[in-house]
């Protein structure tokens, strides 16, 4: 080795350390300074592939078959509130659970995840082939992702489905490494129980449609994509973890790229003043998630850029288990629709 090679070798295992440290001092979150995943891992006889995309990196020492998922740009409110959340490995393991998440939510998390997806499905089915954008933004815990790959390739989802050559693609962006990771797990093994050859679904279920899961590392409030470049866009409980300057820069870019439709699911305050859930949610909100209140007290569409206002309409606002939860459908003004709306 030489000693050029050396002194680099030893400059980033200082840097590395540097990190660690940096990281242990704020929160209990994972050491290490980049996750790696297969690039691509394709599953031919579903339909599907899983790409993995992540900042290009020219080191001769990273693999370039593996996209590496940097830990230092997580932002530091993900480390000081949520670590034991969504980014200790231990956290992971232990909240990455179905009956978990729903009973979080109160047994809601399906009736919610379908709400959600109804709107997306409904982009699946409007008649014109072609390629469909849909980007989740963040990644969520529980079969939300997975149902919404099944509803595009399973005919008994989607019966209305006739266009045989739809090519969906389907991005899920998130900060944190681990969480994409997690993703992808998941992903890969339920796309593995979708594939007709290995098992329970009938190769009669599946229309012709084909997906890609792209999997990146990116920051709600700094989205890479084009404008308008999203068919629809989902936000599923990420605004009330937000502080105020990242919601608001979050729910601006979502509209930023969106071209049709943008949905959002998360937290409300309950309707009925004498709502059992109203003190007990207040108290266990306030105490481990310091933003959700904002969700209550505020209005979604009053962090709206002024900017977009004259662009987009809140199409339909809906409320859940008393109000503990919303889903507000935010649409592009120019599109045609004939559902009730009022202006944002
Ligand atoms: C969608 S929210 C919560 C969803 C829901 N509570 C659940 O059961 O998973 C959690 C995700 O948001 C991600 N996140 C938080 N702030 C972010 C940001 N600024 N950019 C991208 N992802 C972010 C976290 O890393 C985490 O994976």
């Amino acid at each position: 080795m030489s000693l050029g090679r050396c002194s680099k070798v030893v400059t980033r295992e200082l840097h590395c350390k540097r990190q660690e440290s940096r990281i242990h001092t704020t929160s209990l979150s994972p050491v290490g300074v980049t996750i790696k995943v297969p690039k691509q891992t394709d599953f031919v006889d579903a339909g599907v592939r899983l790409i993995c995309q992540g900042r290009t990196h020219c080191d001769p020492d990273q693999d370039s078959n593996m996209t590496h998922w940097e830990q230092d740009i997580i932002p530091e409110y993900l480390h000081h509130t949520y670590w034991w959340a969504y980014l200790h490995p231990q956290a992971v393991r232990f909240w990455e659970r179905q009956w978990l998440v729903n009973l979080i939510l109160w047994g809601n998390f399906n009736a919610l995840r379908e709400e959600a997806l109804r709107h997306v499905q409904d982009h699946f089915l409007n008649g014109e082939s072609g390629t469909k954008n849909i980007l989740q933004i963040a990644c969520v815990y529980g079969n939300l992702s997975e149902h919404l790959v099944s509803k595009i390739l399973l005919n008994r989802n989607n019966k209305q489905q006739s266009t045989s050559d739809s090519k969906y693609n389907y991005h899920i962006v998130d900060i944190a490494p681990i969480q994409l990771k997690n993703t992808f797990e998941k992903l890969a093994y339920r796309i593995e129980r979708l594939n007709p050859k290995t098992l329970t679904v009938n190769k009669n279920d599946y229309n012709r449609s084909s997906v890609d899961i792209l999997l990146d590392q990116q920051n709600s409030s700094q989205l890479s994509f084009e404008t308008g470049s999203m068919d629809c866009v989902l936000l599923f409980f990420l605004l009330h973890e937000q502080p105020l300057d990242v919601r608001v820069k979050t729910l601006n870019e979502a509209i930023r790229v969106m071209k049709d439709e943008l949905i959002i699911v998360d937290y409300h305050q309950p309707v009925h003043r004498l709502n059992p859930w109203k003190y007990f949610m207040k108290q266990v909100l306030t105490r481990l998630e310091p933003f959700a209140m904002d969700l209550w007290n505020h209005d979604i569409s009053q962090w709206i850029d002024p900017h977009y206002r004259s662009q987009v309409h809140i199409a339909e606002k809906k409320l859940y288990f008393d109000g503990l939860y919303q889903k507000v459908v935010i649409r592009k003004i120019e599109q045609k629709d004939t559902s009730d709306h009022s202006t944002a």
